[in-house]
């Protein structure tokens, strides 16, 4: 049976992209039914009404606070009855009520090697800090920002020339792999978590850039 997903992004969307074109040509057995962002300019919206995906943008400011907002966003998406739910650029800290409904199919990315520089601006930070690599990951959300059980990272080094915008440039092809990737593996049911240690099931581990190694992207 095909993987039911839903999306939530804030910005141009290019990663979401990435995950349709995936699924168009057959590499993921999955549909996105919703697409959530709470940026009404957010170009993930655009790219989803694009491809004929339900698209809605809710309205941070109607809500006192930002559990009231998650709560109403957390049913909405329950509606769907999604096997996954997938960060893709999503801008905001989500609440434990959030986390605690989804834990377990809730994936984000980060363009670093978690747990160096999470947060804001990551790229900034690693080539501030003066680190000669950095990367990205997709990881499983807990209630720690940018800090849950990593399932694959791609490597990329850092030139002396690079600068936030460049380096963003390098680590967001890799995103743009490992992402599909890793919700592939989710929706084939190959990924397993002892404690913070993802396994995913029959994958080659132990190379460089990606590790687990990419079989599909
Ligand atoms: C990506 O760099 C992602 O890692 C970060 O936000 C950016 C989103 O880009 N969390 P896009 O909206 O998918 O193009």
């Amino acid at each position: 049976m095909s993987c039911n997903i839903v999306v939530l992004a804030s910005g141009r969307g290019s990663n979401l992209k990435a995950i349709i074109d995936a699924i168009n040509k057959g590499k993921i057995d999955a549909k996105i039914s919703l697409v959530i962002s709470d940026k009404k300019s957010s170009g993930a919206l655009e790219i989803a009404k694009q491809n004929n995906i339900q698209a809605k943008f809710f309205d941070p400011a109607f809500f006192e606070t930002r559990r009231g907002y998650d709560i109403y966003i957390a049913e909405r998406i329950k509606k769907e009855n999604p096997d996954l739910v997938v960060l893709a650029g999503y801008m905001r800290i989500l609440s434990d009520e959030f986390i605690d409904a989804f834990e377990g199919k809730l994936l984000n990315i980060h363009p670093s090697l978690i747990p160096s520089f999470q947060g804001l601006k990551a790229q900034k930070q690693a080539i501030e800090f003066g680190a000669k690599f950095s990367g990205a990951t997709v990881h499983f959300v807990n209630k720690e920002l940018d800090n849950g059980p990593v399932i694959i990272q791609a490597v990329v080094p850092i030139t002396l020339e690079d600068t936030p915008e460049t380096l963003s440039e390098k680590i967001l092809k890799w995103e743009h792999r490992i992402y599909p990737q890793a919700i592939k593996w989710f929706c084939e049911g190959r990924i397993k978590l002892e404690g913070r240690k993802v396994i995913v099931e029959n994958a080659k581990y132990g190379e460089l850039p990606v590790n687990p190694a990419l079989e599909d992207f």
